[in-house]
């Protein structure tokens, strides 16, 4: 079993691309030593984020983020107990409001923001992002392959998840 953690809070203006890379760099890091999985979306001065792994470790992630005083009014919705992770895939997924999977789903859906929507739909929203985003990029990277020469395709150490996480932030 594992623990979910979903809070949101607000940060004190909207983060710039330097500045997100510089939290999403420790955090990743931080969730890859702990054996953790997370996804975040932010909306402006708004952020979601969905912290799943052993209890001790979202216990130890939860403080780490409401003691990061980049955070404020940090509350959660909802912890669970859940036989398996929603996002076993990404140590650190994020997406913002200029994503074009999230504002296409969200469109979708007939709504502007995820903060309209309760919990579980904001939720299953994330694992939608989240999944599409995988399967978009697990075929980007079948095409790469088939494209790069042989010795290039053993030697990239690296899934495409973690290339586009790392062009995300
Ligand atoms: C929006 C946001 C999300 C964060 N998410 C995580 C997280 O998923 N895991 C984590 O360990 N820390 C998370 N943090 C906390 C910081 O990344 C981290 O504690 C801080 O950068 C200090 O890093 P250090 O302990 O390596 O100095 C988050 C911080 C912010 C602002």
């Amino acid at each position: 079993m594992i623990v979910q953690t979903i809070y949101e809070c607000r940060c004190h203006h909207p983060f710039d691309a330097d500045e997100l890379k510089e939290f999403a760099d420790a955090a990743r890091a931080h969730n890859i030593a702990n054996g953790v999985t997370s996804f975040l979306v932010c909306e402006g001065d708004r952020l979601l984020q969905v912290v799943e792994g052993g209890t001790d470790a979202v216990t130890l992630t939860m403080r780490r983020i409401t003691l990061d005083k980049r955070l404020r009014d940090v509350k959660v919705r909802l912890m669970t107990r859940r036989r398996a992770r929603v996002f076993s895939s990404w140590a650190l997924g994020v997406v913002d409001k200029d994503d074009r999977e999230f504002r296409r789903i969200l469109k979708n859906l007939n709504h502007k923001s995820v903060f309209d929507l309760n919990i579980l739909d904001a939720l299953k929203l994330m694992k939608r992002v989240s999944g599409r985003k995988y399967r978009v990029m697990d075929i980007l990277e079948r095409r790469e392959q088939n494209t790069r020469p042989r010795a290039l395709k053993a030697k990239s150490g690296l899934s495409l998840n973690e290339e586009i996480i790392g062009l995300r932030c």
